[in-house]
């Protein structure tokens, strides 16, 4: 699977709505669609000015959606799905944000979105909609893609 935009990207994250019933997923018993709208959130607050950790908080839940039954695989299917689009640091942040090795550099924004994601589990709370998302991604994508950037 390639994403061909953040139109499709965002398709994919409306498609977590509902999707509550993995074994061991990231969201507890919140749906995926709110967990990443939360863990988004949080980053927001915490981290204002990182555009690119807030966007690896909202697509870090990606791989669960899509390889439902594979808990171990799927944060390496998630970090090379929007690799293309979004870039290297979102890649490697999603990657590593369910624990493992990190870099030294890389530690407190892991410890950051680590924090966002055990946080953004809260059923009822309200943490915007998909849609307040586009302009960022929109950004992060404009800044890393390398679609199109063949000419
Ligand atoms: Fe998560």
């Amino acid at each position: 699977m390639e994403l061909r935009g953040v139109e499709e990207l965002m398709d994919l994250l409306h498609a977590c709505r509902g999707a509550r019933d993995t074994p061991g997923r990231c969201g507890g018993r919140v749906d995926l669609h709110d967990h990443a709208l939360q863990t988004a959130a949080l980053l927001r607050r915490s981290r204002p000015a990182d555009k690119e950790l807030q966007v690896a908080g909202l697509v870090h839940a990606l791989g669960q959606l899509l390889r439902p039954a594979d808990p171990t695989g799927h944060t390496d299917l998630a970090a090379d799905l929007v690799r293309p689009l979004l870039g290297e640091r979102v890649s490697g942040l999603v990657r590593h944000h369910s624990g493992g090795y990190a870099h030294d550099a890389e530690t407190d924004d892991l410890l950051s979105l680590r924090h966002a994601h055990e946080a953004g589990r809260v059923v009822g709370i309200d943490a915007g909609v998909l849609e307040d998302w586009r302009t960022v991604l929109e950004l992060v994508a404009a800044q890393h893609s390398r679609l199109g950037a063949v000419d």
